[in-house]
């Protein structure tokens, strides 16, 4: 690491905000893909302070809208959102003093919704998987909140001509300038097409011979409506922040000179590939962007340049993109063949949480509790004592009793049924039939597997080979 040149190091600032944009750009390392000669430049829109592409779009709508007062001192911001752009505006509404409420649906990561919460938003979940035209529909609850609130102020980005001209402006400029005006492709996906139609619109402003290629996830229609001015009926899919069921008029069809259609397992592979290929941590819609970019660079030739942007962190996605058991659930990961699976390929890889049996019982308790591996194997010199007694416990705290200084010793019962790894996964679906969960023996350590566990993990099984 290089002492940074005191010219360029930021100021100090008054407020967050002042934080947003003015973002990396990364090269991607030559062979990442073999079949790619040409140069592939990623901006890390991850870096802004919220984790997100959306700081830039939040705090456009919001000084755009004070500026033409539709949102006044003391208002409510109310949007509707995938979670960046609620996490953006929560951050601005924190950094300015405004209430806001944030509309998300709830396939979205619980990361997201609980750090929108983290910047004090008032949430609401609404169900993913409701029509468009379904009053349930997220669109609609927040337009149905803005209107009955008083003061509320909806910023609507899908149609919120601010969200465009935010990239157009800020975004766009210092990508051209990074790249000293030497750009010749341009891939990104589209959720309300702000990225893709501000940028797209500045290129082709100043780059005239820059290709634009969008993106879509399998599911979404806006590939095909590019193509035929078409709306289809829309799909369900996994990647989150990209892809509609509807034509947004934040998107720009006129500066998109091709479109890609990228599967969610490529999106999170690829997500994944670049984590741990380049240390570059983002989320699942930077690895979607980057599979369409690689795939459309394979016929570049060597002296191309092709940027794209990755819009958000990958922390965001621990329960998901970087969750093992997630993808294998999902069966994203290769399946396991049920002729040969055993009751490892079944367990989940969650922190295993084991006591000892000197821990407190109030230790106990809270392994019960937050980790949420049950039962919980009791072990004193490598040797299983059995399991925690979670009635006994209650028993305990429901008359008040100390249990800071009483021993796990104290408060444990026989282990249920003890299976190994090694067995065929039959057993364990035999077991779970009688009992709510069984402890499963590796080696020397212990996991707990329950009925609730194996339904999820049964996905994983392939009969058909
Ligand atoms: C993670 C993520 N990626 C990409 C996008 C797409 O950006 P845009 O809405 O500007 O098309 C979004 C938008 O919500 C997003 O949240």
């Amino acid at each position: 690491m290089e002492v940074t040149p005191i010219s360029k190091l930021q100021p100090i600032s008054s407020n967050i905000l002042d934080a947003v944009g003015n973002t990396p750009m990364v090269r991607l390392p030559a062979g990442f893909d073999p079949e790619v000669k040409c140069e592939v430049l990623l901006k890390l829109e991850f870096m802004n302070p919220s984790g997100s592409i959306k700081d830039r779009i939040a705090l456009h709508m919001v000084r755009q809208a004070e500026k033409s007062g539709k949102l006044k001192k003391g208002g409510r911001i109310v949007e509707c959102s995938s979670g960046n752009t609620g996490a953006g505006l929560a951050m601005v509404a924190a950094a300015l003093g405004y209430d806001i409420t944030v509309v998300i649906p709830d396939k979205m990561s619980s990361e997201k919704i609980a750090a929108i919460r983290g910047w004090g938003a008032d949430v609401v979940v609404t169900p993913a998987n409701v029509g468009i035209e379904d009053r349930m529909h997220y669109t609609k609850v927040a337009g149905r909140i803005a209107a009955e609130t008083e003061g509320a102020w909806w910023p609507d980005q899908y149609h919120n001509p601010d969200n465009t001209d935010a990239h157009y402006q800020f975004t766009a400029t210092e990508i051209f300038a990074q790249c000293d005006g030497k750009i010749d492709h341009f891939v990104a996906g589209a959720g309300t097409g702000g990225t893709i139609s501000g940028i797209g619109r500045y290129l082709k402003e100043h780059a005239p011979n820059c290709k634009v290629v969008g993106v879509d996830p399998v599911g979404s229609v806006l590939a095909h409506y590019w193509k035929t001015r078409e709306l289809i009926e829309g799909g369900s899919y996994a990647v989150e922040g990209v892809g509609e069921e509807e034509v947004p008029r934040a998107w720009d069809v006129s500066v998109i000179d091709d479109y890609l259609v990228v599967n969610d397992q490529d999106s999170f592979l690829m997500a994944r590939k670049l984590a741990r290929a380049t240390g570059i941590f983002a989320g699942g819609s930077s690895g979607f962007n980057l599979a369409a970019t690689l795939r459309y660079a394979r016929n570049l030739p060597a002296d191309a340049r092709v940027v794209t942007v990755l819009p958000d962190y990958g922390k965001a996605y621990l329960s998901k993109v970087y969750n093992d058991d997630y993808l294998r659930d999902n069966n994203y990961l290769d399946g396991v063949s049920a002729n040969s699976a055993t009751i490892g390929d079944l367990c989940s890889i969650k922190n295993t949480a084991t006591l000892s049996a000197n821990d407190t019982v109030t230790w106990g308790i809270r392994q019960a509790g937050e980790r949420q591996v049950r039962p919980l194997p009791v072990i004193e010199n490598d040797i299983l004592l059995g399991i925690f007694d979670e009635g006994k416990a209650i028993q305990l705290l429901t008359t008040g009793t100390d249990t800071t200084s009483m021993l796990v010793r104290e408060c444990y019962i026989d282990a249920p049924i003890v299976l190994d790894v090694a067995q065929p996964w039959q057993d364990a679906t035999a077991a779970l039939n009688n009992h709510d969960s069984v402890l499963v023996k590796d080696g020397n350590s212990y996991s707990s597997l329950s009925r609730n566990d194996l339904l999820r993990s049964l996905t994983r099984l392939n009969h058909k080979n």
